[in-house]
Parts: C-alpha cells; sequence; structure tokens
C-alpha cells in the first residue's frame, strides 16, 4: 500500500514540477523574445536616424553649396539653358515637324532619327537636363519676383506674360511629352480609348489622332495655346536674355531688339500654325501609312 503511495505522491509532484519548469521555460524565451526585439527596434531606429542624420548632412552641404552660387550665375545659367539649349532644340524640332507635310517622309525621317546611337544621350544632356535646370531656376524665379501690375509700360505686362506663359508652357508640355513622346507607356486601356499607337515610330499618326474627331476641339486648344505661349516666351526671352547678356545697353538698341522680337514672334507661330495645319491632314489620304510595318518603313525611299 505504501508503494503505490510513494508512486503516486512522486508522480504527481513530478508532474506539478515539470510544469513548473515548462511555464518558467516559456516565459525566459518571452523574455529573451522582447530583448531580441527590443534589439532589433533599436538597430532599425539608429540605422534610420543614421540615414537621416547623413541626408540632413548632404542637404546642408547642397543648400550651401546652391547658397554660395552667386544669383548672376542662376541667371545666366538659366538664360543660357533657355535660349541655346531649348530654343535650339525648338527650331530643329520645328523643321523636323515641317517634314509633315508628307507623312510618309516624316516617319522615315524620324524611324531613322529614332535609330542613331547617340540619340539617347543627346536627348538626356542637350535636352532634358538643360529643360529641368531652366524649368527649377524658373520656379524660384517666379515665387521670387515681384510684379509691377502697371500696365502703362509694355515691359511690365512683357514680364507677367514671360511668367504666365512659363505655366502655361509647363502643363502642356508634360501633356506634349506624356502623349507623343512618351506613348508607347500609356497604360493600354488609355491607348486603346483615345487611339493612340503604341509606337513611337509612328509619328505623323500619333499626332494627327489629336486634331482629328473627337479629340480635334481637345487637341487644337491645347496644342495653339502650346505653340503661342512657345512662340512668345522664346521670342521675349531672346530680348531679355540680350539684355542679360549687356548686347541691348542702351535705350535704342533695347527698342531695335524688342521690335525684332515681336517679328520672331509673329515668325514662329505662323511657323507652329502651320505645322499644326500639316498634321491636321486627312489621314484616309494617307491610308498606307495605317499598313506600313517596320519594313516597308526601312526599305522605302
Ligand atoms: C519651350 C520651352 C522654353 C523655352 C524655349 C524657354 C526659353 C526662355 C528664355 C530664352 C528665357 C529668357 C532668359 C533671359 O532673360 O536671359 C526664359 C525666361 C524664363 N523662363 Fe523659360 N523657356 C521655356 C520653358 C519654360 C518653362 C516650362 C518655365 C517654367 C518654369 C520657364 C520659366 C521661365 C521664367 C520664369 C523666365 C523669366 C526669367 C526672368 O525674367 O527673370 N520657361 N525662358
Amino acid at each position: 500500500m505504501l508503494i503505490p503511495v510513494i508512486l503516486g505522491a512522486s508522480t504527481l509532484t513530478g508532474f506539478i514540477l515539470y510544469k513548473k519548469l515548462k511555464k518558467y521555460k516559456k516565459e525566459k524565451i518571452k523574455s529573451n523574445d522582447d530583448t531580441n526585439n527590443f534589439n532589433y527596434i533599436q538597430k532599425v531606429d539608429s540605422s534610420l536616424n543614421n540615414f537621416v542624420g547623413n541626408g540632413k548632412i548632404v542637404l546642408n552641404k547642397l543648400t550651401n553649396i546652391i547658397d554660395s552660387i552667386p544669383y548672376v550665375v542662376f541667371k545666366r545659367i538659366h538664360s543660357l539653358t533657355g535660349t541655346i539649349f531649348i530654343g535650339g532644340f525648338l527650331i530643329f524640332h520645328y523643321i523636323n515637324n515641317s517634314l509633315a507635310k508628307d507623312p510618309k517622309t516624316l516617319n522615315k525621317f524620324t524611324k531613322k532619327m529614332h535609330k542613331f546611337p547617340l540619340l539617347p544621350l543627346i536627348e538626356i544632356f542637350g535636352i532634358y537636363l538643360p529643360l529641368t535646370i531652366h524649368i527649377i531656376i524658373g520656379l524660384i524665379l517666379l515665387k521670387t519676383s515681384k510684379i509691377n501690375y502697371n500696365l502703362k509700360y509694355e515691359t511690365n505686362y512683357r514680364f507677367i506674360l514671360q511668367r504666365i506663359t512659363a505655366y502655361i508652357i509647363l502643363f502642356t508640355l508634360l501633356f506634349h511629352l506624356r502623349t507623343v513622346r512618351f506613348n508607347e507607356y500609356l497604360p493600354k486601356f488609355i491607348r486603346d480609348a483615345l487611339n493612340i499607337p503604341a509606337k513611337r515610330d509612328l509619328t505623323f499618326e500619333k499626332v494627327n489622332i489629336w486634331f482629328k474627331p473627337p479629340l480635334r476641339p481637345i487637341g487644337l486648344i491645347i496644342y495653339k495655346l502650346f505653340t503661342l505661349s512657345v512662340a512668345y516666351h522664346l521670342s521675349n526671352g531672346l530680348w531679355t536674355a540680350s539684355i542679360t547678356w549687356g548686347l541691348a545697353k542702351t535705350y535704342e538698341k533695347q527698342k531695335k531688339l524688342r521690335d525684332l522680337s515681336n517679328i520672331i514672334f509673329l515668325f514662329l507661330s505662323l511657323w507652329g500654325m502651320l505645322i499644326i495645319h500639316f498634321y491636321s491632314q486627312d489621314y484616309k489620304n494617307h491610308k498606307e501609312l495605317y499598313n506600313q510595318n517596320d519594313e516597308d518603313l526601312d526599305n522605302s525611299d
């Protein structure tokens, strides 16, 4: 009788001890986990702090560098990017787009141009970089410059128009780039809905759809506004640049160059409108364009 009692009592004591030990182990693992988690959180926290700290140092250094550049240098960079780079590109762009008079020749020429191996470098360093710099400095000037609303003086409203056209170009240019330059990256449902070709080389077609029903009213408003704004912004910009660079120091010279700038405005506006007219041609006359495949474009002369 004693043996079963002792065996029973020791089994019970063993069971109670086992349960206690298990509970103790569980608690210990949990507290270790908490410590590990705590260390992990601390590690993430400190690396985040380091990252933010380093970021702040780089930003401070950049701000110091930008602050140390004299205002006049900014103005010169803004002027150079606007005249030589964007202005120069614009003239080339207009000559290229004038080929739209004959859509087949235009497509053939642009396809050849797209194959030029240095094109990506030219696009990045000759167009996108200067454009981005011009826009960033331009936005700072838009925010900081004081406008004189006394419209009795021609220079005041020219100054205001330069700023209004800057805003218009900014938005219409984004539209132009998204729908015409980067058309192949538009979501498929948008391309299908608006009939936008998925290929970059179909230059005539991708512009033409904006001047044909049902998109014609939108296309005409956006592109005419864009063309007239660019014509004004560049022609007046060439005039202010001539002052920036000290080419027109006397009032007489400034007046003469202002007249020249008005002539350039008229010329660029008419040229732009002619290009829109070329792109508005009825494509039924150029039905073969839509059946044109890569080989046709390569082999045709
Ligand atoms: C087709 C595109 C563009 C061309 C060809 C162009 C060209 C020019 C030129 C030549 C100037 C005169 C620089 C000088 O006075 O020395 C100028 C001024 C200016 N541009 Fe542009 N630009 C273009 C787009 C833009 C855009 C998108 C903005 C938007 C931020 C902008 C903002 C400005 C501003 C604010 C001025 C006046 C600067 C001042 O009078 O102090 N431009 N631009």
